[in-house]
């Protein structure tokens, strides 16, 4: 958990040689959580961003010897931080402890010639390591230890969480083995801050900010990168009263709506971002979606990226999600352990379409939470009034004010194990009445659906909108019945009680349609339930079900 708090992990100059596996599996007790100082969500984002503005991203030869790459670019300045990881290829992030060692990096670095080819000269700070003296490195024994910056796969995943004496501490170490690491959240910020370098040709005042899962506390290693372009610092400029009769202003071009002019600067820097971007391949632009975006890949950090722009709100909704996932350990730990969950049964998948997002699973699971007896978190309405004048946010006339201040929630005293938790989701949403209810974390109550969507969550921070819209009958159908089926299974005593074959989560994690595959679907939709699942629990007494052993991504 330190990780995601940003917590320093490194004191020493010198990449931390403990592996992340082995520091990622190290629990913190109840009390140790409690006493760690929370920070507030900008004041973590800003921290981040700095950092990063300080970072650069080198290429390396496979035979780089990690001692003499760091000898290497301290000549540059002191280095706080550095990390190695591969994506095609191997890279480093090297942090340097003031911007100057940047800018010492780019007064040295030399532009390449290519025999049959022309290059676009932008300078940026994704680099190529040389190796100019090749008798010297290449006899060098290659001593970069890399970390992984992708899930593990289910069947590993499923193998660790069975080793564990509690349900509980499954849930909590399955958290702590898909949530993003320290270093994957720093390149993270190190993408969107060499980003922002090729939206700063036309914004020089512009920053890139990341949202979503990769600052809400709810990202899982391999997740996408969303971003949004933030030119707010530039309207930001008071008039300034000068005692003169005159005063100037700028000439801008007017655009017929606030949408028209996201799409054409979206579509400017997507074009520089595939012209003159290094790394960034495969663009798109999506600029008629409702919340208009440029999607690519930034190949050297292997992530899916999504460039949105005027985009407030959703930054507001990761806000509130960090502060959920903050407030107490089980938040995290169920939304992680869901969201596990729904992946392997099929109910979310990689591809859109009309499967339930991760967005919209932790909703219901906000909600569920909201609902317990006592409440474990409170509602949107309750983190509004505790909100002091320095909240006080209004987005395109949208109310988004809550409290930033975490040490003002105060939580009832709600003691339900993860374990207890878990079950009561599957029977929560196995019996709620989809049909008739819409959900409302605003208010932490179910009320009757303003429209004949079959999933209906009201957008937090924009009441006209349905965050589920995507969702159709049938999979929300699916949802349902496997959150039946998996709140029987989980009250089995096979499963219930710690063996040596998936048990608990574990087993909750063996796909429930595997069962009985080479049959009719009809005919298996046709079957009881708990037949279906004797079937599965059978697999797992003798040892043959094993979860898809695909990646949990
Ligand atoms: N969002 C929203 N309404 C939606 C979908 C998305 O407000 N119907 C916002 C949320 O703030 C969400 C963010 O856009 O967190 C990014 O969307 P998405 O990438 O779909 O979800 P993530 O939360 O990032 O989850 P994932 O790990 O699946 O990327
Ligand atoms: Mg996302």
């Amino acid at each position: 958990l330190k990780h995601f708090f940003g917590f320093k992990y490194c004191s020493s100059k010198r990449a931390s040689t403990k592996s992340a596996a082995a520091k990622r599996e190290s629990s913190i007790t109840k009390d140790q959580y409690e006493n760690i100082e929370r920070k507030p969500f900008y004041k973590l984002l800003e921290e981040r961003k700095e950092q990063a503005e300080r970072s650069v991203l080198v290429s390396c030869p496979s035979n780089t010897s990690e001692k003499r790459f760091l000898k290497h670019m301290s000549r540059h300045g002191d280095i706080n931080n550095c990390f190695f990881y591969e994506s095609f290829g191997t890279y480093a992030v090297v942090e340097f402890s003031k911007r100057d060692g940047v800018l010492s990096v780019f007064e040295s670095a030399s532009i390449p010639n290519f025999p049959h080819e022309a290059a676009v000269p932008f300078k940026s700070r994704l680099l190529s390591l040389k190796t100019n003296n090749s008798g010297d490195l290449a006899s060098s024994q290659p001593s970069v230890k890399v970390l992984s910056q992708t899930a593990i796969p289910i069947d590993e995943l499923v193998r660790r969480l069975s080793k564990k004496d509690s349900i509980d501490q499954q849930l909590l170490l399955l958290t702590n083995i898909l949530q993003l690491t320290d270093e994957n959240i720093r390149l993270r910020f190190l993408v969107c801050s060499l980003l922002r370098d090729i939206a700063a040709s036309y914004f020089p005042e512009c920053v890139v900010r990341p949202f979503g899962s990769s600052v809400n506390g709810f990202g899982k290693l391999g997740c996408d990168l969303d971003m949004f372009l933030d030119l707010d610092g530039i309207s930001g400029i008071s008039q300034e009263k000068t005692g003169s009769s005159y005063s100037l202003e700028y000439q801008l071009k007017r655009t017929s709506t606030e949408r028209v002019a996201t799409q054409s600067i979206l579509s400017v820097i997507g074009e520089c971002v595939d012209q003159f971007g290094p790394g960034c391949v495969g663009i798109q632009k999506i600029l008629n979606a409702r919340c208009p975006l440029v999607r690519f890949s930034h190949q050297p950090s292997g992530f899916q990226c999504d460039l949105t722009a005027n985009n407030r709100v959703a930054m507001k909704s990761s806000e509130l999600l960090y502060l959920y996932g903050q407030l107490d350990e089980r938040v995290r730990a169920l939304v992680f352990s869901v969201r596990c969950w729904a992946r392997v049964q099929g109910v979310t998948s990689n591809i859109p379409g009309a499967w339930l997002t991760n967005f919209t699973l932790t909703m219901l699971v906000v909600f569920f939470l909201q609902k317990r007896s006592p409440p474990l978190i409170p509602t949107l309405d309750h983190l509004q009034a505790l909100a002091g004048p320095k909240d006080k946010s209004i987005i395109d006339g949208n109310d988004c004010t809550f409290v930033s201040d975490l040490t003002k929630v105060k939580l009832q005293e709600n003691s339900d194990s993860l374990e207890h938790l878990l079950l009561e989701f599957f029977e929560f949403y196995g019996n709620f009445d989809f049909s008739k209810l819409s959900i409302n974390i605003r208010k932490g109550k179910e009320q009757g659906k303003p429209e004949a969507a079959p999933l209906h969550i009201q957008n937090p921070f924009q009441p006209a909108l349905n965050v589920s819209k995507n969702v159709n009958g049938t999979q929300l159908q699916r949802f349902v019945s496997l959150c039946q089926e998996s709140a029987w299974l989980a009250q089995q005593p096979e499963v219930q009680s710690r063996s040596d074959t998936p048990w608990g989560l574990a087993a909750l994690l063996a796909p429930l349609d595997a069962v009985g595959k080479g049959k009719k679907s009809k005919r298996r939709r046709a079957e009881a339930p708990s037949a279906r699942i004797k079937g599965l629990l059978e697999s797992l007494r003798t040892g043959k079900a094993s979860a898809n052993g695909g990646s949990t991504s």
